[in-house]
């Protein structure tokens, strides 16, 4: 008999308070219980840094970020949405223990630090073309202008994608975003469209570098695929998947760093004068405002973390942006500084579903940040109050941010 697991405090995703200041509810949280539920998601939420570490090392929990939209739809609509399934399990980090790590060795060596630095100068040029664009006009939009274009070209180049459907891609990969989150059916059915019309558009493509190889990752997949060791289902799969993450995440990155700078202008000032301090600038936006602010698991067994039995098929939530403001691991946890150190942040997961693009978004965050403050002396806020938009469960995001300079 399994032992039932003692009372835990609930929380509100929906309240008023959770729409309105996220990270004021989950300092509250994590200083109540390490482990509350929440009804309306019918799972557990995880708030404090060593128990979220926990957590993403434990094995007998496994991803649960495919599955959170999905489980909450009626037969009907779980079945209509079946393709958009079959197709994400194909992803590496939502595969069995054995197909991830097939694909961790297949793609691993194109996205170490040594490989992604030999791509600076590249990104140094296609920042300098954006900031060149809006130079003249004295103001942009951040989002739109400079950190969803820079990250999404980068991308598109290392897998060799045909410049002439960038905004298509673009396009294709927002409708995705809405998989990983507290999504309606629409945006779900719109999700599916959006997949399956990119995997179709990407189909021909590789029968292209199947006959003509070139030195992209298109070729690479194709080349696998003809000595058999990816099929061609897990091949598109797998550039989808690499095209959607390069396209929704550094770019919150670079917009949400970017706010922190112009919020903090004592920070943003010391930046200009030591440029050094970037990479260090970078990790503490990671921290603050990671992209991956929620992460959700499923336990496979039983399994106890936080003091908590989770038993087979529970589902719980890791709040990142929670564990990484932990004054138990760091001091004055709610400031912005440039300099900390040590950052032991959790903004790109641990253990073996660490993120694959953790060191080219560290390489694309650091020239986009020294060229922007290279080029823009006089930045400066276009907005009265920052343009946050809330993502159920406890998570935000930036669609604009206007600037001026
Ligand atoms: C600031 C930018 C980024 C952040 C914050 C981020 C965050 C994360 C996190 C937290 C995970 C682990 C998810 C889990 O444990 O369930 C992850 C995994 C992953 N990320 Fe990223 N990511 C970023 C950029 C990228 C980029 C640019 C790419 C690819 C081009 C990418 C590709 C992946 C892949 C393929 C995985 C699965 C790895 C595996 O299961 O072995 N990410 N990312």
């Amino acid at each position: 008999m399994p032992v039932p697991a003692p009372p835990v405090p609930t929380c509100d995703v929906y309240s008023p308070e959770a729409a309105d200041d996220p990270v004021a509810m989950l300092r509250g949280i994590r200083a109540e219980s390490p482990v509350s539920w929440m009804p309306d998601l019918n799972s557990y939420l995880l708030t404090r840094h060593a128990d979220i570490v926990a957590a993403l090392r434990e094995p007998r929990f496994i991803s649960g970020n495919l599955t959170q939209g999905l489980d909450r739809l009626s037969p009907a609509e779980v079945a209509e949405l079946s393709p958009m399934r079959e197709s994400l399990e194909r992803w590496m980090g939502h595969t069995n223990d054995v197909d991830h790590v097939r694909f961790q060795q297949l793609l691993k060596r194109y996205f170490t630090p040594a490989m992604v630095n030999g791509l600076r100068p590249r990104v140094r040029e296609l920042t300098t073309e954006l900031l060149d664009a809006v130079a003249p006009l004295g103001r942009m939009d951040v989002v739109a202008d400079l950190a969803y274009p820079l990250p999404a070209n980068v991308i598109a180049e290392m897998l060799g994608m045909p410049t002439s459907h960038r905004e298509q891609l673009q396009a294709w990969s927002r409708d995705i975003t809405a998989v990983f989150t507290i999504a309606d059916v629409d945006n779900l059915r719109a999700g599916q469209r959006s997949i399956l019309e990119m995997e179709e558009y990407l189909r021909p493509i590789l029968a292209d570098r199947r006959a003509e190889p070139r030195d992209d990752l298109l070729s690479m997949f194709a080349a696998a695929e003809s000595r058999g060791a990816v099929s061609e289902a897990e091949a598109v799969a797998n550039c989808v998947l690499l095209l959607f993450a390069g396209h929704e995440t550094t770019a919150n990155l670079i917009a949400n760093g970017l706010v922190l700078l112009l919020e903090n202008p004592d920070q943003l000032a010391l930046l200009r004068e030591r440029p050094d301090l970037v990479p260090s600038a970078v990790e503490e936006m990671l921290r603050l405002e990671g992209p991956a602010s929620v992460i959700s698991r499923v336990a496979e067994e039983e399994v106890e973390v936080a003091g908590h039995r989770f038993q087979p098929g529970e589902r719980v939530y890791l709040a990142m942006n929670a564990g990484n403001r932990d004054p138990e691991v760091f001091p004055d946890p709610d400031r912005f500084d440039v300099t900390r150190k040590p950052n032991r942040h959790t903004a790109f997961g641990m253990g073996s579903f660490y993120c694959l693009g953790a060191a080219l978004a560290r390489v694309e965050a650091d020239e986009c940040f020294r060229l922007l403050l290279d080029r823009l002396p006089d930045l400066r806020a276009g907005y009265d109050r920052v343009p946050w938009r809330n993502v159920v469960p406890l998570n935000r995001r930036l669609d604009t941010l206007p600037v001026e300079f």
